[in-house]
């Protein structure tokens, strides 16, 4: 994978407030191709490519989390070449990538159900999670073959499975056992390419996340996008379902 030269760095915009966990629906490769008169493929490539900078920003911001939706468990109806192209940058990502982020002290995990995963991306997603388990600056979850019912699914039947009765099935059970476990919720929801949709990426932990949507494709989204989205964020009001502290009369209910 050809690594993308670092851009002239860019001063860092001073915020209010700032994600804790960052996820991201890195949408628009077919379109960012299409729009360059490239194959789909190169499109995910160029889509692969936009991933370390993203990264690295959002380190220099101090976001200690994010998530990244590489492979949805729906994306295997996709055709077969489509498929391996995108689960062969997974894997290519993870070679090019685990020297540096393992120095930067980045941990990376996986997110999804790994037994449907071909063993070639199954051993190295393994190996470079296993590689970087010690690491704390931040962590990054490589979502492949995730989807956020499944996700809640699976908590439910370990708990069953582990004989809890039924007033044992809090939310604090469940979320102990997502596979974000240890992990804050999402605090900002990105996805790129226009649509408005969360297509059961992290539903349970982006309950509260603040929503961003850019019509700019993945390819595109750049240490620029990153700090707008950022800023956005910065000028939410979050108030997780209570009135603003500082007004007495709210006839609303939305958090
Ligand atoms: C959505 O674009 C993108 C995907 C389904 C795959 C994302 C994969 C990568 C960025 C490359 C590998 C991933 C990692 C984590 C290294 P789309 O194909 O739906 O675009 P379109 O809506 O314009 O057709």
């Amino acid at each position: 994978m050809v690594v993308k030269p670092a851009p002239a760095s860019l001063p860092l915009p001073a915020l209010a407030a700032r994600p804790e966990h960052v996820a991201i629906i890195m949408d628009g490769n077919g379109r960012w191709a299409q729009a360059h008169a490239q194959s789909r493929s190169e499109g995910h490539r160029a889509g692969a490519q936009a991933i370390r900078p993203v990264i690295e920003r959002l380190g220099e911001h101090g976001v200690g989390v994010l998530t990244l939706f590489g492979f949805s468990t729906e994306n295997w109806g996709r055709p077969r070449t489509e498929v391996e192209t995108i689960l062969k940058l997974g894997a290519e990502f993870i070679d090019t990538y685990t020297d540096e982020l393992d120095e930067r002290g980045v941990r990376l995990q996986h997110l999804g159900d790994p037994e449907r995963l071909p063993g070639w991306l199954r051993r190295r997603v393994q190996k470079a999670v296993d590689r970087t388990a010690g690491n704390d600056t931040m962590v990054v979850n490589l979502a492949f073959n995730y989807g956020g019912r499944a996700d809640i699914l699976q908590a439910v039947q370990r708990l069953v499975a582990e004989g809890a009765r039924p007033e044992q099935i809090t939310e604090e059970a469940i979320a102990a056992r997502l596979t974000t476990a240890g992990l804050p919720d999402v605090d900002l929801l990105i996805r790129t390419g226009g649509e408005r949709r969360v297509s059961n990426f992290l539903v349970w932990q982006a309950t509260y996340a603040e929503l961003y949507f850019t019509d700019v494709y993945w390819p595109d989204f750049d240490a620029l996008q990153v700090d707008r989205a950022l800023e956005e964020f910065s000028r939410r009001s979050r108030r997780f379902g209570l009135v603003p502290s500082d007004s007495v009369e709210d006839h609303g209910t939305a958090g």
